[in-house]
């Protein structure tokens, strides 16, 4: 048993612990034995959702840092013996097609900030960096089928065709492109988990706006979000991207970068799923279902070199919209 009672597995470092993946992450870094570490960019919130979480009283430490100010994570990373780098400017700019410099700068300066610190501790062995299937699969190939790590996005040709949240897809691309090249000048492991759309229950007592696309044919609201659904949306429970997270910091041999994503759906087939297992709630839009299809003609995503590691998915797509309506019904919006 370690000083903090962490069952000698150590401290490690979460960024960005108030989002919906990285809560998700710390709770189960907990459960597993781990001291935590996390980042808040304002500890004046009601950080209680994250306090009252099992294990938290004796091993949850929460620190203020902003991305914005890329030395301000020294404090949370010092000592660590890993950091899951997870925060990211999420802010869509109401899906704005204008590309917003500053946003870009802040993700990869702050993202170049916390490897930094890891560097800077001496004790850290690994960062493990968020990424997004956003980072994967703009490059103008529209024809590639199934897609694997090798696939970057290509950043002139979003600057070009502007996509929904052009800015997010090149502010994911460049960070992800730049701790990958920080890990192979400098002493620390740097791996990457390349998530797909991420779903299922959330700890917070705010709706994880991430969540609005796909739970919009349920919820209702704005047929443009529901509009935004890809051809093909391949998904993750939030349970089996923080098992992939911890999954990689462990793994001896994890190097470089890993899809993370349990299966595809057409909305035609979603529609038809969850009319099936929620006939209780009203699912607006399938008159225009039909018209959806081609909004973004969006590949397989491989997880195979992170399968062939020996990580499992446990989640379909069952538990990932049951859990969320839970979640949802908890904080009253259903
Ligand atoms: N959700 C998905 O479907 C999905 C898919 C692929 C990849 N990802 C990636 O997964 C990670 C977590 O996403 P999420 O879905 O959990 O989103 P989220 O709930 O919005 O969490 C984002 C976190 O980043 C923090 N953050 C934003 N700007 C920051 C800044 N300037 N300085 C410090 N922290 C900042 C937020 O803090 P505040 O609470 O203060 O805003 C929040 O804690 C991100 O890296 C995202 O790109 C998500």
């Amino acid at each position: 048993m370690g000083e903090n009672g962490d069952n000698g597995k150590g401290t490690v470092c979460v960024t960005g612990g108030t989002g919906f993946l990285a809560s998700w992450l710390i709770m189960k870094l907990l459960e597993d034995g781990y001291s935590v570490n996390t980042t808040v960019r304002s500890l004046a919130i009601d950080l209680s959702y994250l306090t009252r979480l099992p294990g938290a009283s004796e091993r949850l430490r929460v620190f203020e840092a902003d991305l914005g100010r890329p030395e301000s994570f020294q404090a949370a990373v010092e000592k660590c013996v890993g950091v899951f780098h997870v925060a990211h400017p999420m802010d869509f700019g109401e899906g704005s097609e204008e590309i917003e410099e500053a946003k870009i700068e802040c993700a990869v300066n702050g993202t170049l900030g916390v490897l930094r610190a890891a560097v800077g501790s001496k004790t850290v062995k690994r960062v493990v960096v968020t990424s997004s299937r956003l980072a994967v699969v703009f490059n103008g190939d529209g024809g590639s089928a199934v897609v694997d790590e090798r696939s970057w996005t290509d950043v002139g040709f979003v600057k070009e065709s502007k996509p929904f949240g052009a800015s997010y897809v090149i502010s994911k691309t460049l960070a992800e492109k730049a701790a990958l090249e920080f890990g192979e000048k400098y002493e620390v492991d740097v791996v990457t988990v390349i998530t797909s759309w991420i779903h299922g229950p959330f700890l917070s007592p705010q709706f994880p706006e991430t969540l609005r696309p796909a739970m919009s044919m349920v919820l209702g609201g704005d047929q443009a979000n529901v509009m935004k659904y890809p051809s093909l949306t391949p998904f993750v429970h939030v349970d089996d991207a923080a098992s992939a997270h911890i999954f990689l910091m462990e793994h001896r041999n994890a190097k470089g970068r890993y899809i993370c994503s349990s299966l595809g759906i057409t909305p035609q087939d979603l529609h038809k799923f969850l009319s099936t297992r929620y006939p209780q709630y009203h699912l607006p839009y399938s008159y225009s279902l039909e018209d959806m299809g081609g909004y973004f003609k969006h590949p397989i995503l491989s997880s195979k070199k992170l399968l062939d590691m020996g990580f499992k998915f446990k989640y379909g797509l069952e538990e990932m919209f049951d859990g969320a309506i839970e979640s949802c019904r908890r904080v009253g919006l259903l």
